[in-house]
């Protein structure tokens, strides 16, 4: 992936941070996931007063992208902080996302986290969630 995306997919998922709906956790997070063919969906996390029923930033991108008929994905980045915090923390995927992640993306998509454009750590879904459970288990 080159540099020039990258900024991009982070910028994508700084901007999507800001609709964020979280009034209970106050910890807002953007996603912006990159199709195969260079189409970007962006989400950010839904709260909801009864806590379970809420919905990730990334799970928001995923399920947005799925129902407009993308199904391959190439990189995903992830930004997230507490409202009106100082410094964005490296938001990791939780566990429901990651696995939501694996039924359409390989080991080798691209996960990006951090503070900003000039501030990132870069994963694969294969490292963040190794011997995963998928549909060739099914079969
Ligand atoms: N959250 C995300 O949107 N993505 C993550 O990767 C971690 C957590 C949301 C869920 C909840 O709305 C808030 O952050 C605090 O957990």
């Amino acid at each position: 992936m080159g540099k020039e995306q990258i900024v991009q997919l982070i910028e994508a998922a700084l901007q999507a941070r800001e609709k964020a709906y979280a009034p209970y956790s106050r910890f807002q997070v953007g996603a912006a996931l990159l199709c195969a063919d260079g189409s970007i969906y962006t989400g950010c996390n839904v709260e909801n007063a009864s806590y379970p029923a809420s919905n990730c930033a990334e799970r928001t991108a995923v399920f947005k992208a799925v129902s407009e008929g993308k199904k391959d994905f190439l990189a995903l980045a992830v930004m997230g902080g507490v409202q009106d915090g100082k410094r964005l923390s490296d938001c990791m995927p939780c566990g429901i996302c990651r696995q939501v992640l694996a039924e359409f993306a390989a080991e080798d998509l691209t996960v990006i986290t951090g503070a900003s454009a000039k501030d990132y750590r870069q994963y694969t879904l294969g490292e963040l969630l190794p011997h995963s459970f998928s549909k060739k288990n099914l079969q």
